[in-house]
């Protein structure tokens, strides 16, 4: 026959080149334990509804088993005449069991298959990216918990600022990964209904139970139109977006442990573990880990924008087009996974150098604000005034080649006579973040108070 599946219609097989682009087993053999799953769960059910009789579920039910294992085994043999992961298990379960495999595809499609074993795979990625962020966090807690109370130099426009604490830079990824985290809880809540029924496009004739498969699968409920089953894949579109938000993050944190680990920054150094050395320059050591992530969002980026663009011109509702969504994911899953894996080891590694920490955030004027906040504290400057009394001050200590605390009392008195001696109190960098203890602020104290607030979300 032209074709085990469809050769009633077919009189030739197809074309070499036709089965090199239409083929997905290459790739799609990745769902074999969900369209597994998926099968074992509609031939129980269509024996419970009396579509099937038991005998021959039964004997589906364990030769789906004997199918995983050899599969598992490696002793599986892909066929790509056999187009896809679908065809590739049904065929050799037939083989198997003879006259019962057959019997299986009763009142389904190989378009809710897929729909069904991609949303059990993207489910499972969605619980991993879970666990992944949460360890990360947890490793970003742990940092913040040992330097709660150093400081650093606080960056805008990578100039320095005013001085934080490393704590308070530590947890302000928590927050982002928590973000990160919440969108994938999300994702999954939304994605979480069983298209499997749906068959082709408009259901069946055949009285199966959707809500008994939604339930062994672990789905809340089943899809309520058909034909969205077949043709929705905003969960995984959800999933990608959420992974690059996620990537941008990590992205973002990469790009500082490049900078940080400089010679010209030294704020950090990250461990043997995660860095390389050079073929020729004997005293590198470069951060290539943290480079990779940075660059990873490239992937997962360009996965999202790939997936957009095959579904957006798409009619309702299944068309081939869509079988180029796995590829895309299953890169940027295992891009993401490997990245939250690489900068949870990276991040419980590193070691902040806190005197480099302490005298980067002294340096840069970074009290100016401190300085300008107590002209209008002490004196009732208007702010407006003291910002252009301090930026005086800051020139006239730039001019000299010196700090803001090197400027003697004289000196300060030239530009504004109310200077007193309490000034070079506010001057120091420990001093500074001590006062910002607003809510959500880098004082100690509110940094500490977060890391509780944090630790026991974590477990
Ligand atoms: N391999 C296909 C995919 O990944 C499975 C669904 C095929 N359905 C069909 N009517 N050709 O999308």
């Amino acid at each position: 026959a032209a074709n085990q599946m469809w050769g009633g219609r077919f009189a030739e097989g197809p074309d070499a080149i036709m089965q090199a682009i239409n083929a997905s087993i290459g790739f799609d053999k990745r769902l074999y334990a969900q369209d597994i799953a998926g099968s074992r769960a509609h031939a129980a059910m269509l024996a419970a509804t009396g579509i099937l009789t038991d005998s021959d579920a039964r004997a589906i039910g364990e030769g789906l088993l004997t199918v995983l294992s050899e599969i598992e085994s490696g002793q599986f043999q892909f066929k790509v005449e056999l187009e896809d992961i679908h065809l590739n298990v049904e065929s050799r379960l037939t083989e198997i069991v003879g006259e019962a495999g057959k019997r299986l595809h009763t009142g389904r499609s190989r378009n809710d298959q897929v729909a069904v074993d991609f949303r059990l795979w993207v489910r499972d990625q969605c619980d991993a990216a879970i666990t992944g962020l949460t360890g990360l966090m947890r490793a970003f807690v742990a940092q913040a918990e040992a330097g709660a109370d150093w400081v650093m130099p606080g960056f805008t426009h990578l100039q320095t600022a005013q001085p934080v604490t490393w704590g308070h830079h530590m947890m302000a990824y928590v927050e982002m990964f928590a973000r990160d985290r919440s969108r994938f809880e999300d994702a999954r809540r939304r994605m979480n209904e069983c298209p499997l029924g749906a068959a082709a496009l408009a259901g069946t004739g055949f009285p199966i139970d959707r809500h008994m498969t939604a339930a062994a699968l672990g789905f809340d409920r089943p899809t309520a139109n058909s034909l969205d089953s077949v043709s929705d894949r905003d969960f995984a579109l959800e999933f990608l977006a959420a992974s690059s938000i996620c990537a941008m993050h990590l992205s973002r944190f990469a790009e500082e442990l490049v900078i940080w680990s400089s010679a010209q920054f030294r704020f950090v150094r990250l461990s043997d573990k995660w860095t390389t050395g050079s073929s020729i320059m004997p005293q590198k050591k470069n951060p290539d880990a943290a480079e990779l992530l940075r660059a990873k969002l490239g992937r997962i980026l360009g996965a999202t924008v790939a997936l957009f663009t095959v579904m957006k011109g798409l009619a309702l509702t299944y068309s081939k087009d869509m079988q180029e969504d796995k590829e895309q994911v299953f890169d940027a899953a295992d891009s993401l996974m490997l990245g939250l894996a690489a900068m949870t080891g990276m991040v419980g590694d590193m070691t902040a150098n806190r005197d480099t920490l302490k005298a980067a955030a002294a340096s840069g004027f970074s009290t100016a604000t401190d300085l300008a906040d107590w002209l209008v504290r002490s004196l009732n400057l208007p702010f407006r005034e003291a910002h252009h009394v301090t930026g005086t001050l800051v020139a006239l200590a730039e001019s000299k080649g010196c700090d803001l605390p090197d400027l003697s009392l004289a000196e300060m008195n030239g530009v504004h006579p109310g200077i007193t001696q309490e000034i070079y109190s506010v001057l120091g960098v420990e001093n500074s973040v001590r006062s910002r203890m607003s809510y959500g602020g880098t004082a100690p104290d509110q940094v500490r108070a977060q890391i509780a607030r944090w630790k026991p979300l974590l477990g």
